[in-house]
């Protein structure tokens, strides 16, 4: 397995924090701290209302503005709900598809997520693809088949050609929000699951160019030791991409 083939991404996911005001003052920050650093792509998932300032903040800078979520309709009857359209005329470029909280809190299935995968990539959105065990699967001895479970539902009906705009998270839910971070080596093996599958699915040349992340409370300070691992190539970080300082750390170790 060769891991130069694969660009390493780090990604900011801010859930429901920060209005847009603190987004301009967080992106001035942050596009100082990681001028030059050409190691990685630097993403930044923001809630919707924070897009156009995230968008004005990061123009002619290395980040590039997510999205948290995405509707699979083009359009219609879906009350609070954002169509791929109107993210991409706004100037989002990624969408992060099945994070665990939309799974646990929002009814999100894996079929819905595989609708909204398709919308995205069909709209031309890089996905970031959410798959993980709760602690309870982990305990059962079964995580490897639910992340192929989870990989192959929302890969279902997507052509080999769009996977260049895919990338998907490894994020186990006991990890996220809670401190308790994967070792690496869950992480390398999570990861390792995903791109088997994916091998699986669409061949080996696919499965080895496709980056893999590890999400669920990566910070800068074992950033360096989780993306040393063969099979992680960059993060999902929540908590800690909401200060500056410590994101462009994580960045830092991505080089
Ligand atoms: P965390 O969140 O880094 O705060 O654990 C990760 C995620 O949910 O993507």
């Amino acid at each position: 397995m060769n891991k130069k083939k694969r660009r390493a991404v780090i990604a900011g996911n801010w859930k429901m924090n920060m209005t847009p005001e603190k987004t301009t003052a967080l992106i001035g920050e942050l596009r100082e701290l990681v001028k030059g650093k050409r190691g990685c792509d630097i993403v930044l998932c923001v809630p919707a209302i924070d897009i156009p300032a995230a968008v004005k903040a990061a123009k002619g800078s290395r980040i590039r503005i997510g999205a948290e979520n995405v509707h699979f309709e083009e359009k219609g009857a879906f009350t609070g709900e954002i169509s791929a359209e109107m993210l991409t005329s706004a100037g989002v470029e990624y969408v992060i598809v099945g994070h665990s909280e939309r799974r646990q809190y929002f009814g999100e299935t894996d079929a819905t997520v595989n609708k909204r995968v398709k919308a995205a990539l069909n709209a031309g959105l890089k996905v970031i693809l959410c798959v993980g065990e709760v602690l309870e699967q982990r305990d059962l001895g079964i995580t490897g088949e639910v992340l192929a479970m989870q990989t192959k539902i929302a890969l279902h009906g997507v052509p080999e050609e769009q996977l260049k705009n895919l990338i998907i998270a490894y994020e186990p839910v006991w990890a996220i929000g809670t401190g308790r971070v994967a070792t690496p080596e869950q992480a390398d093996e999570g990861n390792g699951v995903v791109r088997k599958t994916v091998e699986e699915l669409y061949g080996k040349k696919a499965a080895e160019a496709l980056t893999v992340q590890y999400g669920g409370s990566m910070n800068e300070k074992n950033a360096a030791e989780l993306l040393g691992k063969v099979n992680v190539d960059g993060g999902l970080i929540g908590g800690a991409s909401l200060v500056a300082s410590k994101f462009a750390a994580i960045v830092d170790a991505a080089q």
